[in-house]
């Protein structure tokens, strides 16, 4: 959802250029420092940021790096942050297309990918973030044990990931159709707790490559 532009926005992205970057950026000390980390995660359509800061809390010794097109949703997620300083965590206001280029291969622990934009017109399945073009990339920056974990409000979607994933160079470890939330590897986000209050099945994948 295209989110309205306040005009608090850009003052608190400009105010906040340590933890927010944009595509830029990339040759940034605090980008290249940040991606070098030896437990690197990534959430692509971090919206508000509800997802990345409690992970972030919950896994101090972990870098999450989100990423986040919509620079008003970014500026939500930054005003949760500004005052406590997570060291731990960074955001990229770019599209996560663009950034996952940026990344080394093999380098990065988990991707993850929440509520994802379903994108229901045949026409625009190609910008969905589980399309095969996007497992491609993912399969290249991740670990040989990397995870691949996508959690969605959305049948459709879901049903055609799964069969995107079938045709990749992932396996599908888990799979589950009314995720009850508990896995302790994850944090409920704000589209999240919007389904769940409204009785949604969330659904949820885990994948791994299969190797080469
Ligand atoms: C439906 S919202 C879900 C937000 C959040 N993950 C949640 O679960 O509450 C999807 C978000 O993904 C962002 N998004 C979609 N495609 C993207 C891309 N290619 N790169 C970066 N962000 C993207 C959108 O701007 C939007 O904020």
């Amino acid at each position: 959802m295209r989110l309205k532009k306040r005009p608090w926005g850009d003052k608190v992205l400009s105010q906040n250029i340590d933890i927010v970057l944009s595509g830029n950026d990339f040759e940034k000390e605090s980008f290249t420092d940040f991606i070098s980390h030896d437990d690197l995660v990534i959430e692509i359509g971090s919206g508000k940021g509800d997802f990345i800061i409690q992970m972030a809390k919950k896994y101090p010794d972990i870098a999450f790096l989100a990423i986040e097109m919509q620079s008003m949703a970014l500026a939500y997620a930054v005003r949760k942050i500004q005052d406590e300083r997570l060291d731990n965590v960074l955001f990229i206001n770019c599209d996560g297309t663009y950034l996952l280029d940026q990344i080394k291969d093999k380098t990065v622990n988990t991707v993850f990918l929440n509520h994802s934009d379903p994108w229901p017109k045949k026409r625009h399945h190609k910008r969905r973030l589980t399309y095969p073009t996007m497992l491609a990339k993912y399969d290249r920056i991740l670990k040989d044990d990397g995870q691949l974990i996508f959690k969605t409000d959305n049948d459709d979607l879901f049903k055609d990931s799964i069969e995107y994933i079938d045709e990749s160079n992932f396996k599908l470890d888990v799979i589950e159709y009314d995720y009850d939330g508990n896995d302790e590897y994850d944090a409920k986000t704000e589209y999240e707790a919007r389904f769940r209050e409204i009785g949604t099945p969330i659904k949820r994948f885990i994948a791994t490559k299969k190797g080469e």
